[in-house]
C-alpha cells in the first residue's frame, strides 16, 4: 500500500458493498455514523444536497467524506460542510486523511467557496487536533452539541 496514491472514487454498484464494510475504531463510534447509515441518511435527505466519495488508497477504499454541498436552505445555507468523514481503522494514521481532505478542500475551492465547514462531538479521541493541524478554526458556534470549525481559503 502506497499512502502518497490517495484519491477520491464515486460510490457505485462496483463497490458501494466494500466502502460500506469501511470501519472506524469502537471507541470513534461516537464521533461518525457508519457509511450504510450516512448513505440512507443522504438518499433521504435530497434538499441537503448530499456529496459522497470514497477515499482510496491504491486499489483499496479506505475511507468515506459526505458534504453537504451549498444546500440552498438551513444553517449551511450556500455553503460547503463536511458533514461525515472517517478513515478505516486499518489505514489511520498514515496520512490518507489529511491527503483526503486536501483533495476535498481543492474541489470546495475549485467550486468558488472562500470556506469549509465542519463539525465535531467533543470527547476523548475527538477529531480537533486533526482538523486543527490542517488549519481548521472553530466558529464559536455550537450546532447540535457539536462544535462548529471553518477553514478559511487564502488567496493563491
Ligand atoms: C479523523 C480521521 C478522519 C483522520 O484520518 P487519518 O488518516 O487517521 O489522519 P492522518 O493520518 O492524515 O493524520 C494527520 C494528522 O492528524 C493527526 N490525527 C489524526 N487523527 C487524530 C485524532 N483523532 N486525534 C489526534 N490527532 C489526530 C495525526 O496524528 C497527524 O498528525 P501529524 O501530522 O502531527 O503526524 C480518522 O482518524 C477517523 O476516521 N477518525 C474517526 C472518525 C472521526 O472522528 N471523523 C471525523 C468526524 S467529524
Amino acid at each position: 500500500m502506497n499512502s502518497a496514491d490517495v484519491h477520491l472514487r464515486e460510490i457505485t454498484d462496483d463497490n458501494r458493498d466494500a466502502v460500506r464494510a469501511l470501519r472506524v475504531r469502537r471507541d470513534q463510534k461516537q464521533f461518525v455514523a457508519s457509511v450504510s447509515h450516512s448513505l440512507k441518511e443522504a438518499a433521504k435527505k435530497p434538499e441537503t444536497r448530499p456529496w459522497y466519495r470514497a477515499v482510496y488508497c491504491g486499489d483499496e477504499p479506505a475511507g468515506f467524506v459526505m458534504l453537504s454541498w451549498r444546500p440552498p436552505a438551513g444553517r449551511y445555507e450556500g455553503r460547503h460542510f463536511i458533514w461525515r468523514f472517517l478513515v478505516d481503522k486499518r489505514y489511520q494514521g498514515l496520512g490518507i486523511g489529511r491527503r483526503a481532505l486536501t483533495q476535498v478542500a481543492d474541489l470546495v475551492r475549485a467550486d468558488g467557496a472562500t470556506e469549509l465547514l465542519t463539525s465535531y462531538q467533543p470527547g476523548d479521541g475527538e477529531p480537533w487536533p486533526f482538523y486543527r493541524k490542517f488549519g481548521f478554526e472553530p466558529t464559536g458556534e455550537i450546532d447540535d452539541g457539536e462544535i462548529v470549525l471553518r477553514l478559511a481559503f487564502t488567496a493563491r
